[in-house]
């Protein structure tokens, strides 16, 4: 069998959306929707994909990062002309050749397959795939013939209002035999109600022709809704992080609420983790077993261990070791690196750096750009002083140091091995390992101080 070759639309400005960003990269759980259907068509099996771009071409290909091959649609003037774009580079391909529309985020790898499946054992020389919508504006209808054959896609710009009637709509992505679709696309007009040249209307010219034509129909029309507008985008959204939800609690994690848990769509999660309300992970982000997170964190691209308990953060770009707790109100920045059990309480914040093993940083800390090792306390209300107004300064502790409280400490500084700073310091001077560095006043006591007042 010839391998399959995808082409995805996702020229359109996407007028509905209103929108300065081109439609396709509006996301859903976090993923740009053209990458949704990219993704879902490598994952069906196709070997290569074409992504059709033209408004914010830049925009697109930079967002697709080299994962498709790219042809530009100079004028978007429908989505038959679309496809054309894309012939010169098909010139070799045989076979079949699917098409999408980058705007259709909800697709599913099994629901592609069984598309292709289909037009494959049929032999047609195309295949459309329709679903039944419980609102049907705006879509192409599909008008059958009365013995249940299609016969062709009507615009709902152009349908009659007894067309409009019809529930069963084109969703938009087919199958075609490459030949077929080119040599029909050659007599696709624009004399329609959008003055277009329509995808769709190939599938009457190839009726017209004798040729077999087919239609696969979506058991969940869902799977096949397409954006248009925000409000659309929203329910998109909707749909696909309880689906999302679903397939986290069938792989045994615990959400307290589906409904207020916001997972995005390339989120990996661990057994046993148990996750409160109003959480988000986005992007990147990756969690370990028997975690517990929430209620209301938010994780981006964080990379978060095992066994790690989390309530109230804010972390992104930065990583979380095993056994790790946190919170609540506590914010980790980019480029961090929380180590195996480090203990992090209230009101901390931490950025750019490296937190080593089992360290605490229990209230009110501020640590920016500092080596931590490992085993050291962390008073109260300590503070790395790393920038003086024009450049940032590193801060090294040594391992089992430990800081005093309300101590400042201004980098570029380093605190030894084992070496303590008293509480109230603030240290301009390294302190060697073992040592006790005393940084503040001496305290005087004045007796008799109401008298002298007077
Ligand atoms: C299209 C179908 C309609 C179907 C619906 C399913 C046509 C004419 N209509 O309508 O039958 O029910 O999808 O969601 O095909 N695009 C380009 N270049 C263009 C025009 C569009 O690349 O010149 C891309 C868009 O970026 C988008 C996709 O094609 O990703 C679909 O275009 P859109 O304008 O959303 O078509 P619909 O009106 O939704
Ligand atoms: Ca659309």
């Amino acid at each position: 069998m010839a391998e399959l070759v995808t082409v995805i639309l996702a020229a359109g400005k996407g007028t509905r959306m209103k929108s300065s960003l081109p439609k396709v990269l509006h996301k859903v759980c976090g993923k740009e929707m053209v990458r949704c259907v990219l993704d879902a068509a490598t994952a069906a099996g196709s070997k290569r994909n074409i992504v059709v771009v033209g408004f914010g071409a830049d925009e697109v290909r930079a967002a697709l990062g080299g994962a498709a091959e790219v042809v530009v649609q100079e004028q978007q003037l429908g989505t038959g002309h679309a496809v054309l774009q894309a012939e010169p580079l098909l010139r070799d391909a045989k076979g079949t050749v699917m098409v999408l529309c980058g705007d259709t985020p909800l697709l599913t790898v099994g629901l592609l397959k069984k598309l292709y499946d289909e037009h494959e054992k049929a032999g047609a020389k195309a295949t459309v795939l329709t679903a039944i919508m419980p609102d049907a504006t705006g879509y192409g209808r599909v008008i059958r013939t009365a013995a249940g054959d299609v016969e062709k896609i009507v615009e709902h710009k152009d349908a009659t209002e007894q067309e409009r009637e019809v529930r069963e709509v084109n969703a938009g992505i087919y199958c075609f035999e490459k030949e077929a679709l080119f040599s029909a696309l050659a007599e696709v007009g624009c004399d329609n109600a959008q003055g277009e040249y329509y995808l769709p209307d190939v599938l009457s010219i190839l009726r017209g022709r004798g040729e077999k034509i087919w239609a696969v129909a979506a058991d969940d029309y869902e799977e096949t809704l397409g954006v248009n507008s925000r409000v659309h985008l929203a329910q998109a959204e909707r749909i696909l992080r309880r689906r999302k939800n679903l397939e986290l609690m069938e792989s045994g994690v615990t959400l307290m609420d589906p409904d207020s848990t916001f997972v995005d769509a390339d989120v990996a999660v661990g057994r046993d983790t148990v996750i409160y309300p109003f959480t988000w992970l986005e992007g990147r982000t990756s969690v370990g077993e028997g975690c517990t997170l929430g209620p209301s964190s938010r994780f981006t691209d964080v990379k978060i261990g095992d066994g790690v308990t989390a309530h109230f953060v804010y972390a992104h770009e930065c990583e979380i070791g095993d056994g790790a707790t946190m919170g609540p109100f506590v914010h980790i920045r980019p480029d961090s690196h929380i180590s195996k059990d480090v203990k992090i309480g209230n009101f901390v914040e931490v950025k750019n750096s490296n937190v080593g093993e089992g360290s605490k940083l229990p209230h009110l800390q501020y640590i920016g750009d500092c080596d931590m090792g490992a085993g050291v306390n962390m008073g109260c209300g300590t503070i790395t002083v790393n920038y003086d107004g024009k450049t940032k300064f590193r801060t090294k502790i040594g391992d089992h140091a430990f800081v005093g409280c309300n101590s400042n400490l201004v980098a570029p500084v380093s605190v030894g091995d084992n070496a303590y700073v008293a509480a109230g310091s603030t240290i301009t001077k390294d302190v060697p390992p073992d040592e006790l560095a005393v940084a503040r006043a001496r305290q005087k006591n004045i007796p008799n101080w109401p008298d002298k007042r007077k």
